[in-house]
C-alpha cells in the first residue's frame, strides 16, 4: 500500500500523520462516521514531505488526493487505524494525530442488511480504543506527540485536559461549532495548547495553517532533541 519509500534519504525526520474520519460498519451497506474531510491531516503530511521529511500518512476514507512523496496506508475502522499506528509508531520522531476517530463502534456488525420493520431500532455501541492515548503507553513512543482537539465548548480548557491526559507535547485545538471553519471546511481557526503556554492563531486556509503547524512542530522536536 506504500506509494513511495524515502527511508534511505537524509536528512529529515520520520513523521507519522493520522487523518480523515473512520468508518464503523453497521451492516454490509451502512456505517457510522463523521464529517471530517481529511484536509487538515493531508495538508500537514504534504507540508512535511515538501520539506524533505519522511511521512507515513495513515488515513481513513477521504476524497483527498494522496500528497506526493508520502507513504500512504489506508484504513477504514478505528481498530484498523489503531493497529496500523501500533505497527509503525516506534520508528517515528514525530507523530501527529489529526484523524477524527470514532469513539464508539457498533457492538455487533449484522451479517445481512438490516430490514426495516414497524418498530424502533436501537443500535448498541461500544467504545473504541484511544489511539493517541495509547501512543506513550502501551506503544512506548518517546518522540514529539501532537494531538488535535475538536470541541464545541470550553475549547482551551478541554484541550489542556487532553494535553495532559494523553501526555502530548502540543494539542491543536479547534472550535468545531463555528460554521465555515474546522470540520468539512477549507479554513480552520486553532489555538496551540502547549504545557506552558497557549497561542491563538488567526483563522487561516488549512494549507497555509499546515505549513505554520509543521514549522512549529519541527521547532518543538528540535527542542526535545537538545
Ligand atoms: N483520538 C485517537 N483515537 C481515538 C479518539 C481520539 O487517536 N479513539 C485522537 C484524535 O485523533 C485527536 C485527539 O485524540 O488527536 C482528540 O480527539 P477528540 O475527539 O477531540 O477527543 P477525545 O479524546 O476522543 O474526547 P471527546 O471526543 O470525548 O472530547
Ligand atoms: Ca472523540
Amino acid at each position: 500500500t506504500c506509494t513511495r519509500d524515502r527511508e534511505d534519504q537524509t536528512p529529515g525526520v520520520n513523521v507519522l500523520v493520522t487523518a480523515g474520519p473512520t468508518r464503523e460498519p453497521i451492516d454490509p451497506v451502512r456505517y457510522l462516521s463523521n464529517r471530517s474531510s481529511g484536509k487538515m491531516g493531508y495538508a500537514i503530511a504534504h507540508a512535511f514531505a515538501h520539506e524533505g521529511h519522511r511521512v507515513l500518512l495513515i488515513s481513513g476514507p477521504t476524497s483527498q488526493p494522496i500528497p506526493d512523496h508520502v507513504d500512504y496506508l489506508p484504513v477504514t475502522t478505528a481498530e484498523e487505524m489503531h493497529q496500523a499506528v501500533s505497527r509503525h509508531i516506534a520508528r517515528m520522531d514525530i507523530a501527529i494525530f489529526a484523524a477524527a476517530v470514532a469513539d464508539y463502534t457498533p457492538a455487533h456488525v449484522e451479517p445481512q442488511k438490516i430490514k426495516k420493520t414497524g418498530a424502533r431500532l436501537t443500535l448498541e455501541l461500544v467504545r473504541t480504543r484511544d489511539i493517541l492515548g495509547s501512543a506513550r503507553e502501551p506503544f512506548g513512543f518517546t518522540g514529539t506527540l501532537v494531538g488535535f482537539a475538536a470541541e464545541t465548548e470550553n475549547l482551551e480548557q478541554n484541550a489542556r485536559h487532553k494535553l495532559s491526559s494523553k501526555n502530548c507535547d502540543l494539542i491543536v485545538a479547534n472550535d468545531v461549532s463555528q460554521p465555515g471553519t474546522g470540520f468539512d471546511s477549507d479554513r480552520n481557526e486553532v489555538i496551540l495548547v502547549y504545557p506552558d503556554r497557549s497561542v491563538a492563531l488567526p483563522a487561516d486556509d488549512k494549507v497555509h495553517l499546515a505549513n505554520h503547524l509543521a514549522e512549529a512542530i519541527l521547532e518543538l522536536a528540535a527542542g526535545k532533541a537538545d
